[in-house]
């Protein structure tokens, strides 16, 4: 399907890449390109022939933010009144992994955005920031929550409070990021479409049930956690896919129907 504010493709078996496309706008999120991008992952999530999500943005910008223009003349009544962002964080209820490939600016709701997705990879270039305090808001797609849950309260309140920038150096060493790819144009995609290629080929069950029980951390104790986790461990002993690698198919085994 063509788009106007983003490009989905599949550059790899099992992948689906999105790439946000606003670059006159440095892709500031605005309201119809979230409607895209909702549209885009909600598809890519009930396709078959999906295993893994890759998101990015151009090399000069990830997201610059939100879209400082629709933004500014908003009043409360609108905001509060229509749950503004609400939308913005459906991309947190995909089954399937999401990969976030970061070159360039990730800042106010483009850092958020990336922050919402299960994975982060950032290119040497990439600059991170909350910066809403210098507009006279706050975070409000989730940055104060999820950043204080990566790196704590002091670096949180620190970003916040004064809106200074982070580096990708920063960010892999607080673990914002899971790594910083090597220089180069089109690397961090490269590298992400990579990594989601290599989920794809895993059994789907385990890799929906491995980033249920990863998000599960963030909401539950650590004693329900543990539990929830050895639920799921104990319902993939009823999948195919279990099977298949411990009882490869033989003359007396029975044949197993991937679930991929
Ligand atoms: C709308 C934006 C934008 C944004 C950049 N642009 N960021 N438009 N919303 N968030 C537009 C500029 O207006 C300009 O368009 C074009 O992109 C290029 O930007 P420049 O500023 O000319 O580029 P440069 O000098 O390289 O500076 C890059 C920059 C700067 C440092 C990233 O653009 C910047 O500070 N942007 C705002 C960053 C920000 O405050 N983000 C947080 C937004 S608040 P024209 O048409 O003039 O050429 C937010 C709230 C989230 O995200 C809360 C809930 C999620």
């Amino acid at each position: 399907k063509e788009y106007e504010h983003i490009i989905v493709t599949r550059p790899a078996p099992g992948v689906g890449l999105i790439t946000l496309n606003r670059p006159k706008a440095l892709n500031a999120l605005s309201t119809p390109l979230f409607n895209e991008l909702n549209e885009a992952v909600a598809e890519l999530d009930g396709d078959k022939e999906i295993g893994a999500l890759v998101l990015t943005g151009s090399e000069r910008a990830f997201a610059a933010g939100a879209d400082i223009k629709e933004m500014k003349d908003k009043t409360y009544e609108e905001t509060y009144g229509n749950n503004f962002l609400e939308s913005w964080t459906k991309i947190t209820q995909l089954r399937k992994p999401i990969i976030a490939a970061v070159s360039g600016y990730a800042l106010g709701g483009g850092c958020e955005l990336a922050l919402m997705c299960d994975i982060i990879l950032a290119s040497p270039t990439a600059v991170f920031g909350q910066p809403e305090i210098n507009l006279g808001v706050i975070p409000g797609g989730g940055g104060t929550q999820r950043l204080v849950r990566a790196i704590g309260k002091s670096r949180t309140m620190e970003l916040t409070l004064t809106g200074r920038n982070f580096s990708a150096v920063e960010a892999e060493s607080w673990g914002v990021v899971s790594r910083v790819v090597a220089e180069g144009e089109g690397q961090v995609v490269k590298d992400a479409v990579q990594m989601a290629e290599t989920i794809a080929k895993k059994g789907r069950l385990a890799v929906q049930a491995g980033k249920e029980a990863v998000n599960a951390a963030y909401e539950l104790t650590l004693a329900e956690g543990l539990r929830f986790e050895r639920r799921l461990f104990h319902g993939l002993f009823a999948t195919q896919d279990q099977k298949e690698v411990h009882c490869p198919p033989g003359p007396s085994s029975p044949v197993y129907q991937s679930t991929r």
